[in-house]
């Protein structure tokens, strides 16, 4: 894919360092090139906060620079980008730009975007802040940095911690004007009144079924093998739709324990819940259907697309893909758990 825009990425060592990781990852199959900087702290984080080694994580960037290399590239105006990000953003690192201490080649960077006029935005992590945190974030910004804590939006229902993440990133990529589907945009507050009369055929997908459900990355797969024996496996799905009705895709390996129970006998069963702590807040879905390779053609296009979308990381796993079989769900039976609306509510579709 050819790039055709720059975009300078500093990571420093505040809390948040998979904020940083995600973006890198976000972009390595688009047409935005990053040149990255790592300071010597954040490195210290990842190891703390992650099981990322810092290798891999240099890896996500198109260029890399030394921390200490101020005659590098971005260290100059002349080097046109398209703006920078720190991501995540220390205090110290947020001090050091407020005050144009550019004393290594992150901080530089961000000094240099300031002054070509160039979008800079500062992932400022830190909580609570005392008043002088708040004085250099004023300063930043009257110099023209956009500071941009990340702050979860709690609106979208996130499942999951990872689709906090994902959505705090996509909304810093949006405001760099870098389209991407890592959030949604939020469509209004949906009409009062009550759900859409349902046949009790699960054609179309159950109207009062959590839309954020099926945003959930991970499905909990159960298959029997030739020979009885149950099974388990959790795997990376998308939910789709066509002509109305709704499937389920994932990527498997023929050869897996899973893969071989389907050739055996499709008829499987899953559950998608989201993690929760307390018993109130549990809800979740189960299904029975079958489960089969999708051939190829439009149908295994389109659910490649979705899945790439739902999953931009896997733009780079193209051979590990190809290497496995895209498996559709079809659902025959579902049943919606939600404590939300009294302890043990049940409700069921079949497929008429
Ligand atoms: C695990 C860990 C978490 C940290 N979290 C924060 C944080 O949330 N905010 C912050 O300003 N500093 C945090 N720090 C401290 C910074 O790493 C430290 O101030 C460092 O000097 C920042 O340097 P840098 O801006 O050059 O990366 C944390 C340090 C560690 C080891």
């Amino acid at each position: 894919m050819t790039k055709d825009r720059r975009l300078i990425v500093g990571i420093t060592g505040s809390s948040g360092v998979i904020l940083g990781i995600r973006l890198l990852q976000t972009l390595q199959d688009s047409q935005v090139e990053t040149h990255l900087v790592v300071s010597p702290a954040a490195r210290l984080t990842i190891q703390q906060e992650t099981r990322w080694k810092i290798d891999d994580v240099l890896a996500l960037a198109d260029v890399n620079y030394n921390y200490r290399d101020l005659g590098a590239r971005i260290a100059s105006g002349s080097f046109t980008t398209q703006g920078m990000v720190v991501i995540p953003c220390s205090i110290k690192t947020l001090s050091a730009v407020a005050n144009s201490l550019a004393g290594d080649l992150l901080t530089r960077s961000a000094d240099v975007t300031l002054k070509e006029g160039r979008p800079l935005l500062l992932v400022v992590r830190e909580a609570p802040f005392h008043r002088g945190h708040i004085r250099l974030m004023d300063v930043a910004a009257a110099a023209g940095a956009v500071i941009f804590p990340p702050v979860p939006a709690f609106y979208t229902h996130p499942p999951s911690v990872d689709a906090l993440i994902n959505n705090m990133v996509g909304r810093v990529l949006a405001r760099l004007g870098i389209e991407n589907s890592l959030y949604q945009q939020w469509q209004g507050i949906p009409p009062a009144g009550p759900p859409p009369a349902e046949s009790g055929s699960i054609d179309s997908l159950p109207a009062r079924i959590p839309a954020e459900l099926l945003s959930l990355p991970v499905i909990s797969l159960a298959t029997v093998g030739a020979d009885g024996a149950p099974h388990a496996a959790s795997v990376y799905f998308v939910a789709g739709a066509e002509n109305g009705a709704h499937y389920l895709y994932f990527f498997s390996s023929l050869d897996s324990q899973h893969g071989r129970d389907l050739a055996a006998n499709p008829a499987a069963a899953l559950t998608l819940s989201p993690l929760v702590e307390g018993w109130r807040e549990i809800y979740g879905l189960q299904m029975r259907g079958e489960a089969q390779p999708v051939p190829a053609g439009p149908q295994w296009e389109h659910a490649f697309q979705l899945y790439l979308a739902r999953f931009p990381f896997a733009a780079n796993l193209k051979q590990e893909l190809a290497r496995n079989t895209l498996y559709v769900f079809t659902p025959r039976w579902l049943r919606l758990v939600d404590n939300w609306r009294g302890f043990g509510f049940k409700e069921e579709w079949t497929q008429a």
